[in-house]
């Protein structure tokens, strides 16, 4: 079967088995038409002080045998780097709430042990605090999203670690910081205000936490002046965790009172959560799943867009010029906890049904670019929908990591619409969509396309026509496996991972062919 070509419609076309009636699908790339910038930070990382995700994930401590730069380890360090992490939020999450930043301070040996108790309630050395958090981010080469107390802390606690951070003045707290070896003021680019404040953040109704918020945005401040721009640390409030009538109130609350906020308070983003769980408690399993899970887990991602539209139309109401950022800092797959693992540590594989899962997202989050300007995937290492899972000295890169990789030229490019007649992948009474894509021109001019084929048992041949571009030739690596459940192991820590694939150039055409259950992206030389 042949692609067709009309117009500047790219059309893809089911592969060539006769016996199957052709699905064809069609993309138009519309590159004259450019749209939002795809704000690098959509591909920002979540780090929180539970299970393996810090400890053991990052930091092994100095007297590790794990190779390791300040107790920071360097293979995570430089798996991280290599996909260009722009922000890590810390330190929760849940735990943001009840982390008292002094206990994270000092001397590793005078620092007080406490209690994790939202996370399996194992003890908390605080060996991984403010410091060592900063370099971490340093050698990564990240910004820094803190989120502060507003739960159990108070304004003043919360204001005093921001200058102990940002203090350039020798003031008592930036004195002190020098003598924890950083005498240079750190910048801190994002600050949360609370962490799900409606619920583990301590079960506030929307008034009362648009009264703490105003206090916090008051006096949590950057102190240095050199930075003194509010534009220089962005704040970002606590927002909604769903789509039932609460949340729309909570939306409501904080952006009616935006609208007329005042020189005294101001925030940048508003926080939105949500996790691919199908039911809690968390059920599906990260391995050893059928094709019925598979769909049913993309059917529920697939929410994300309906989540998003219905969060952004009240933001609209209030901010018509879309000022405020929505920031999705928490989302992902979330599944049983992985079989003989702490429950509260939140353990689980990656699959190849990740990495399809992963590229949805990041295409809604690139299709809402004027609005979602930061995203944080939960969580990094070790944890949920990780990147990069650790076992003692072995360190894995799971197919979301790939996917992360794959996306580096999405960031901060022009997004480019595409208009997908996508057809349909079926399985028992699940139908989605059977091709997703997402285009962008990077700041060299040169075209990117992702696709992503969802269909588990059918490649897809894709001819592109596009407007605007002649293209001379392309190239690009794809995402594939053995099957849905396919993952990355210790053992066998290389059989998802991505591999070159050299797309036909004819007549300024592109052709290529998917393979099922996978992601492609694809450059575009012109
Ligand atoms: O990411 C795990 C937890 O999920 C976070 O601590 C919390 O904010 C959310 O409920």
């Amino acid at each position: 079967m042949r692609s067709l070509i009309v117009g500047f419609t790219l059309i893809v076309v089911a592969s060539a088995t006769p016996v199957l009636a052709a699905q064809k699908v069609e993309l138009s790339v519309d590159v004259s038409k450019p749209g939002a910038k795809i704000n690098r930070n959509i591909f920002g990382q979540f780090a929180e002080h539970l299970g393996h995700g810090i400890y053991d994930g990052i930091w092994v401590g100095s007297d590790s045998r794990i190779p390791n730069t300040r107790g920071i380890r360097n293979d995570v360090v430089a798996a991280l780097k290599a996909i260009k992490v722009p922000n890590v939020r810390w330190p929760g999450g849940c735990f943001a709430d009840e982390y008292h930043w002094r206990n994270g301070i000092g001397p590793a040996d005078k620092r007080a042990v406490t209690l994790n108790p939202n996370w399996g309630g194992v003890t908390e050395p605080n060996t991984f605090g403010t410091d060592e958090f900063m370099d971490f981010v340093d050698q990564i080469g990240a910004e820094a999203y803190v989120s502060v107390n507003v739960g159990s802390g108070t304004p003043q606690e919360a204001a005093e670690w921001l200058e102990y951070l940002t203090a350039a003045a020798p003031t008592t707290l930036a004195k002190e910081r020098a003598a924890n070896g950083h005498p240079a003021p750190y910048k801190i680019a994002f600050l949360g205000i609370g962490n799900e404040s409606w619920d583990c953040g301590g079960n506030m109704t929307p008034d009362y936490y648009l009264s703490q918020m105003k206090i916090y945005s008051r006096f949590v401040r950057n102190f240095n002046p050199a930075q003194q721009d509010m534009q220089q640390m962005l704040k970002i409030a606590v927002g909604p965790g769903g789509s039932e009538a609460r949340w729309v109130e909570w939306t409501e609350t904080i952006m009616k009172a935006y609208q007329h906020h005042t020189w005294s308070w101001d925030i940048n983003g508003l926080s939105m959560h949500s996790y691919t769980v199908g039911h809690w408690p968390p059920s599906f399993a990260s391995v050893g799943f059928s094709e019925n899970e598979y769909t049913q887990i993309l059917k529920f991602t697939l929410d994300m867009d309906g989540l998003i539209n219905q969060h952004s139309a009240i933001m609209d109401k209030y901010d018509p010029e879309k000022k405020v950022a929505l920031v999705v800092d928490e989302w992902g797959a979330w599944y049983a906890p992985y079989p003989g693992s702490n429950p509260g540590f939140l353990t689980q594989q990656n699959s190849q049904r990740d990495a399809i899962l992963a590229a949805l997202n990041l295409n809604i989050f690139a299709r809402h670019a004027d609005r979602v300007r930061m995203a944080n995937i939960a969580q990094m290492i070790n944890v949920l929908q990780a990147m990069i899972l650790t076992d003692h000295e072995k360190m894995i890169l799971t197919p979301t990591y790939y996917v992360y990789k794959m996306y580096l030229p999405f960031q901060d490019a022009t997004f480019v619409p595409v208009t997908v007649r996508a057809g349909t992948y079926k399985h028992n009474d699940i139908t989605l969509p059977r091709v997703d894509a997402i285009a962008a021109k990077d700041a060299n001019g040169k075209l990117w396309i992702a696709i992503t084929n969802l269909d588990p048992n059918e490649p897809v041949e894709i001819e592109a026509a596009l407007l605007g571009i002649t293209a001379k030739s392309a190239s690009g690596e794809t995402l594939i496996a053995p099957k849905v459940d396919s993952i990355n192991s210790f053992e066998a820590p290389s059989t998802v991972v991505p591999k070159a694939i050299s797309p036909k150039v004819q007549g300024g055409k592109v052709a290529l062919k998917l393979e099922p259950k996978s992601v492609t992206v694809v450059s575009v030389e012109q």
